[in-house]
C-alpha cells in the first residue's frame, strides 16, 4: 500500500532548511580528494561523511542529506550508525540510487543512466539503513547538436521508470537531469535546452498518471557555459533559472532543489538569494548541494583528525549560508 508522501516533503522543505548531497561515487570522491592531495581511500572518504553527520548544529539548516550506497551503512566510533545518529538529530536518510552512466551508443559520447534493473530490491534494502527518499541523476551536455533528442527520450523514460519504482516502494523521489556548464554556450542556450528536457520530463510523467506533489526535481541552476564570454550576474541568473522553470516545471510540483553544478560556494549562494528574492514561486524552493559544501570543507579539514573542528566549523558556515540564501538575506 502507498503511503503518502506530502509530510515527507513538507518536512525536507521546512523553513530555511536544504539538503546536502554527499552521494558521490568513489572514484568521483576520490579525485576530490586527489585536488587536496587528501589519500585516495575507502577510510577518508567515510571520514568526510562522517564529518559531515557529526557537525554540531547542522540540523539548524539541514532536513537531509544524501549518501552513496557506500556510506548507507556506516557507523561512528562508538558503533552508532549514522542514519541513527541523523534521525536522533531530526535529519532524514536519502539514497543515490542510479549506478553511472553508459555511452548511448558507440558513435555518441552521450549518455544514458543505468540502475533500473535491480532498483526495486535495493530500495528494499536501503529502508534497513533509514533511507526515505531517493535521488536518480542523469547528464546532458550542450555541444554541436546536443543534447539530441535520442539523448532526451532515453534518459526521460528511465527517469519516468524510476520515479514508478520509487512510489511503489514509497520513497520520495528525486529526479535530476543535470544539464552541464562545460561549453561556451551564451545564457539562453542553457536556459531553452533545460526547458526542453523538463518539458520533455514532465509530459511524459503525466502521461503516466505520476502525482506530481510527491515527486522532487532537482535542477541546474541557468547559466552561462564555464567558458561563455559573457558572464552573468545573478539577477539574470535567477530571471532566467525562474523562467525556464516556471515554463516547464508543474506547479503542483512537491518543490525543486538546485545542484551547485561546480559553481564556487560563493557563486551558488549568491544565485539562490538572487532566485529566492523573487516571491510567490508555484513550488518550494531549496538546494542540495555536494561541491559547493564539499570543497571548502575538504579544504579546511586536509584529510588531517587535528583539522576536523575546523572542517566541521567551515561546514556549519557555508550550510548557514545557503540557508540564508534561501530567505533571500544572504551577505557575502
Ligand atoms: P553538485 O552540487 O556538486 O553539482 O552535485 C550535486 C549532485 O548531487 C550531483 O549528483
Amino acid at each position: 500500500m502507498s503511503i503518502s508522501l506530502k509530510p515527507l516533503v513538507n518536512y525536507l522543505f521546512g523553513p530555511g532548511k536544504g539538503l546536502v548531497a554527499a552521494d558521490d561515487k568513489p572514484d568521483s570522491t576520490n579525485k576530490r580528494l586527489e585536488e587536496f592531495n587528501i589519500p585516495e581511500t575507502l577510510e577518508k572518504r567515510t571520514r568526510y561523511r562522517e564529518i559531515v553527520v557529526t557537525t554540531t548544529n547542522i540540523e539548524k539548516y539541514i532536513s537531509g542529506i544524501i549518501f552513496h550506497e557506500e556510506t548507507l551503512s556506516n557507523t561512528l566510533s562508538d558503533g552508532r550508525s549514522f542514519h541513527e545518529v541523523l534521525r536522533s538529530r531530526g535529519i532524514i536518510t536519502g539514497i543515490k540510487v542510479d549506478q553511472g552512466l553508459t555511452l548511448l551508443s558507440r558513435s555518441s559520447i552521450e549518455q544514458k543512466t543505468n540502475g533500473l534493473e535491480t532498483l526495486a530490491d535495493r530500495l528494499l534494502d536501503y529502508k534497513k539503513f533509514g533511507a526515505q527518499f531517493c535521488k536518480w541523476r542523469s547528464v546532458f551536455t550542450i555541444g554541436k547538436d546536443m543534447p539530441t533528442d535520442e539523448c532526451i527520450n532515453e534518459n526521460i523514460k528511465i527517469f519516468a521508470k524510476y520515479t514508478q519504482i520509487a512510489l511503489q516502494n514509497n520513497y520520495l523521489p528525486i529526479l535530476e537531469p543535470e544539464v552541464l556548464t562545460l561549453g561556451d554556450h551564451p545564457i539562453e542556450v542553457c536556459k531553452k535546452t533545460t526547458q526542453q528536457i523538463l518539458l520533455s520530463l514532465f509530459a511524459l510523467l503525466d502521461k503516466e498518471n505520476v502525482d506530481m506533489s510527491q515527486v522532487i526535481l532537482k535542477t541546474n541552476m541557468v547559466l552561462p557555459g564555464t567558458d561563455a564570454k559573457i558572464k552573468a550576474s545573478p539577477s539574470e541568473v535567477a530571471e532566467k533559472t525562474i523562467g525556464c522553470l516556471t515554463g516547464s516545471v508543474p506547479h503542483n510540483t512537491g518543490g525543486i532543489v538546485f545542484l551547485s553544478g561546480g559553481q564556487s560556494t560563493l557563486e551558488a549562494n549568491l544565485h539562490l538569494n538572487a532566485i529566492c528574492q523573487v516571491k510567490s514561486l508555484p513550488w518550494p524552493i531549496s538546494f542540495s548541494f555536494d561541491r559547493a559544501f564539499m570543497y571548502p570543507v575538504l579544504k579546511a579539514w586536509q584529510g588531517r583528525k587535528e583539522n576536523i573542528v575546523r572542517a566541521q566549523n567551515e561546514l556549519l558556515e557555508v550550510t548557514k549560508d545557503s540557508s540564508q540564501a534561501l530567505q533571500g538575506v544572504f551577505k557575502p
